[in-house]
């Protein structure tokens, strides 16, 4: 009779423990921890009384970066006046979820305050503005952000410095010095915190172009001339067209060769809507599901890959509508009522299918260890 009892008790215990393993198993977060992978998303502080999006953002991701709340609107509103309350936010809701924090970011053309952009500052005042802004942001978030975009986007599509208020605008002093301002701003956010990693972040450098030609020639000087530099940031910022995904694998080849980390930074694939914002050709979300699987594997196949992020995670609040007038969305991988898309199978089982990998997975890690 006890022993039937105990049989039975046993058998109970061993179908709940292959149920829980079988919902563990689908999230994302499990996956790619399998793989060795942190898997991140952007997201806004503003959704985090959200249940669903508070619940989808820390049972699916190990990694959190913050969409807008460290960048120089949000962290120096006022020239010397600091305020970190948003950021502090994203920090703290990682923390409590056992997520790494990205940092994002410190030097952009874009999205600079208007004090900042107005203020007829002289290259010698821009230097010392861009100093101040990189050491007490990095400052205070030490030992709290694990990786920083340093510099994002300075290159434009034919390789060219990009021209901007940090560059010759007047710049602070180094126009016409092609990388010069860009070894400054890493230098200085070394100072800040010789544990952060550093990243290079850009756009639409995904594949083998003259733009990543112009990246790759950057850090690979800067690591010749020991400038810190841990990382390169590919935002893939893509369309169902794919773009550079052909020579995507070889392009993170070279960077790897360089004994660089890579990080997946800004992934979203938009897709044509209707006015609803949902897609207008059902069968996209298939095609769409592709894309991701292809950058999802580039990444997992390749050991220095570290990180897999997208820009946001539900379609509700993502950025493309509003950058492309409405044309273009439903570009990530939740719809926008939290509900899994294709493209969500498609990233789950490229990670399940990478942690298979023993020996991947094993260098990746020691590449995410060591600086
Ligand atoms: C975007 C945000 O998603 C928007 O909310 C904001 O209005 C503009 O910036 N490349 C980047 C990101 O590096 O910082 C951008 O984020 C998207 C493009």
């Amino acid at each position: 009779m006890l022993a039937r009892l105990l049989r039975g008790a046993a058998k109970i215990l061993l179908t709940l423990a292959a149920a829980s393993s079988l919902v563990l198993a689908q999230t994302l977060r499990e996956e790619a921890t399998r793989a060795g992978l942190l898997v991140g998303a952007a997201a806004a502080p503003a959704h985090f009384s959200e249940a669903d999006y508070a619940r989808t953002l820390s049972s699916q991701f190990n990694m959190l970066e913050a969409e807008n709340a460290m960048k120089w609107t949000a962290t120096e509103p006022e020239g010397g006046v600091f305020d970190f309350k948003l950021g502090d936010e994203v920090v703290a809701f990682a923390q409590a979820h056992q997520m790494a924090v990205r940092g994002h970011n410190l030097l952009w053309y874009q999205h600079n305050p208007s004090w900042l952009v107005n203020g007829h500052f002289s290259p010698d005042e821009l230097s010392a503005a861009m100093q101040e802004h990189i050491q007490r942001v990095v400052e205070h978030f030490a030992g709290k952000v694990f990786a920083w975009d340093v510099v994002n986007e300075a290159f434009d599509d034919q390789g060219r410095v990009r021209s901007s208020i940090w560059y010759d605008q007047p710049g602070i002093g180094l126009a016409g010095k092609g990388t010069a301002y860009i070894e400054k701003a890493f230098r200085w956010a070394h100072q800040a915190d010789p544990k952060a990693l550093l990243f290079y972040n850009d756009v639409d450098a995904q594949g083998v172009n003259a733009k990543s030609d112009a990246i790759y020639a950057m850090v690979k000087d800067f690591k010749a001339r020991g400038v810190p530099l841990d990382g390169v940031g590919f935002q893939a910022h893509l369309r169902l067209d794919g773009k550079g995904l052909d020579t995507f694998a070889r392009n993170l080849a070279r960077f790897a060769a360089l004994g660089l980390q890579i990080h997946i930074t800004e992934l979203d694939v938009g897709i044509p809507i209707g006015a609803d914002g949902k897609p207008l050709h059902p069968a996209d979300s298939e095609k769409q599901a592709q894309i991701y699987r292809r950058v999802a594997e580039a990444c997992a196949a390749q050991p220095a890959c570290t990180a897999f992020q997208t820009w946001g995670f539900t379609d509700k609040y993502s950025w493309i509508p509003g950058f492309t007038h409405g044309k273009l969305g439903a570009a990530l991988i939740w719809d926008g009522n939290y509900q899994p898309k294709p493209a969500f199978r498609a990233v789950l089982a490229a990670f399940s299918r990478a942690a298979a990998d023993s020996k991947t997975v094993a260098e990746r890690k020691a590449r995410s260890e060591k600086r």
